[in-house]
């Protein structure tokens, strides 16, 4: 089952909050409620994000029952906004509203609002499957990196709950498997909502490869000690010189990697390629409800003092000098990234 699909003229998504403890399918009649789904974290991870985004602009065309073009691209253009404000860091998520809405715009006077619908849909559609075959190339390349044997650190969750369906980074560590490599899994718990924990440590499960959850400040001692050969992350933006955005966590994880010699390797496709910042500094970092901190138990405690104040940062950025490669659809980018990467996006 995809994460997240259209069925029924509705948006159907996993909730991921409630995983593992609970598989239930919610369903969105309207791109308000897939906004703040969003915001929410019912769904979660770049492309997934991306493509719940363009189905909401999909459920926005069918909310107006306008006959005018002009009307109706208003209303899109409105329900474009609002979609794209749900998240800041992920460009995924700009990246597919924008594509849908470059086509509803582009045939706007030449069509009926009723064909504008059907093509709003219709792209939605190809993000979604285009998603699950780019990873599954990705796959592909990255695999050729690990090696029989390999014991690999994985950060929050990068798998076919993070996409469409397949996965980036976890979706290599899944080709890998499925070629018949040896790869163990040590999977960061991803502080403070445990993607980790909860949501990577479920898919591994059911594709029956090897782990064992850490927490996030457990993964410079086994880099140290020499037992994990290898790091595969995410990206939810990653910029034209190679600076990597991602969960919060992954900067620490890239310096312990980079000090111990071992490689640093983010799977990201071309969607979460920003070639318009010329360095991460420029990427907008989200800050989330710090009681997603505050609000952790411990033995059925709550941890911290009751008037205790918390920040919730929720990505970081690696800088390119910590990173081995980067892994796309279109192969496997070196160094200098602002050619390979500028290559992978462009073809040029
Ligand atoms: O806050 P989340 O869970 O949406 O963050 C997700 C990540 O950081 C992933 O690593 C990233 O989206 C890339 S995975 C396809």
């Amino acid at each position: 089952m995809r994460t997240v699909f259209w069925e029924d003229n509705q948006l159907k998504m996993i909730d991921q909050r409630i995983l593992p403890g609970r598989f239930e399918i919610v369903s969105f009649r309207d791109h308000k409620s897939v906004a703040q789904a969003i915001k929410d974290m019912v769904v979660r991870g770049a492309p997934a994000i991306g493509a719940a985004a363009a189905f909401g602009l999909a459920l926005a065309g069918f909310e107006s029952a306008s006959s005018s073009t002009s009307d109706l691209l208003a209303h899109l253009q409105t329900a474009s906004a609002t979609l794209k404000s749900a998240r800041p860091t992920a460009v995924n998520l700009a990246w597919a509203v924008d594509r849908v809405m470059g086509v509803a715009a582009g045939v706007g006077g030449e069509r009926s609002a009723e064909e504008i619908r059907r093509l709003v849909l219709e792209e939605a559609q190809r993000i979604a499957d285009e998603d699950v075959e780019i990873n599954k190339r990705m796959a592909e390349h990255g695999a050729q990196l690990i090696n029989d044997g390999d014991t690999v650190i994985h950060h929050c969750n990068t798998g076919a709950l993070a996409t469409v369906d397949w996965g980036t980074a976890l979706g290599v560590i899944r080709m890998a498997h499925e070629q018949g490599k040896r790869v163990h899994v040590l999977v960061d718990e991803t502080r403070p909502r445990l993607q980790g924990a909860r949501l990577t440590a479920w898919e591994l499960e059911q594709y029956g490869i090897p782990y064992e959850i850490i927490t996030d400040n457990m993964a410079g001692y086994f880099l140290k000690a020499g037992k994990a050969q290898k790091c595969f992350v995410g990206s939810d933006r990653t910029a034209a010189n190679g600076d990597v955005a991602n969960k919060i966590g992954t900067y620490m994880l890239a310096l312990a990697a980079c000090d111990n010699g071992v490689p640093f390797y983010p799977v990201v496709p071309t969607s979460t390629i920003d070639l318009s910042l010329a360095h991460g500094d420029l990427i907008p970092i989200e800050e989330r409800d710090p009681q997603e901190v505050l609000g952790l138990e411990f033995m059925g405690e709550r941890v911290t003092p009751k008037n205790a104040k918390a920040r919730n940062i929720a990505f970081d950025v690696t800088p390119a000098r910590l990173v081995t490669a980067i892994v796309t659809e279109n192969g496997v980018a070196y160094p200098p990234f602002e050619t390979s990467l500028r290559k992978a996006v462009l073809g040029k």
